[in-house]
């Protein structure tokens, strides 16, 4: 299971739901979301975390092929879309 924007608010509490059932990976940029987010998770050979942003297609395509699905709590697409989950 892919999760953009795992390391905020919310999206790391999708990460906390989602870990004991699925391999997860986390896309974020950081730019508001905090690695503090996730320190439970680190450690979890479930968890895979990739920095990067959303706009970058290369990381994006690396993170997708490490996950089957998707949940996205990115907030800022490169300013064209705000808001979204
Ligand atoms: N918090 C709420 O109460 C609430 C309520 C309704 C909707 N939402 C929406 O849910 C989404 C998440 O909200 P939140 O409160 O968790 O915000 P947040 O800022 O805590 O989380 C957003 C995460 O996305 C990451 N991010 C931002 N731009 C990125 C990019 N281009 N590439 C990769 N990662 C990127 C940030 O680093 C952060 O970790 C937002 O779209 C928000 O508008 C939030």
């Amino acid at each position: 299971m892919l999760v953009t924007g795992g390391a905020g608010l919310l999206g790391s509490h999708i990460v906390d739901r989602l870990i004991d059932t699925h391999e997860v990976v986390v896309l974020d940029d950081l730019s508001t979301g905090s690695m503090d987010n996730l320190a439970i998770h680190v450690d979890n050979k479930r968890f895979t975390f990739i920095e990067g942003r959303i706009s970058s297609e290369a990381i994006v395509k690396e993170a997708i092929e490490r996950s089957k699905q998707l949940v996205q709590s990115t907030t800022y697409l490169d300013n064209s879309i705000v808001g979204f989950i």
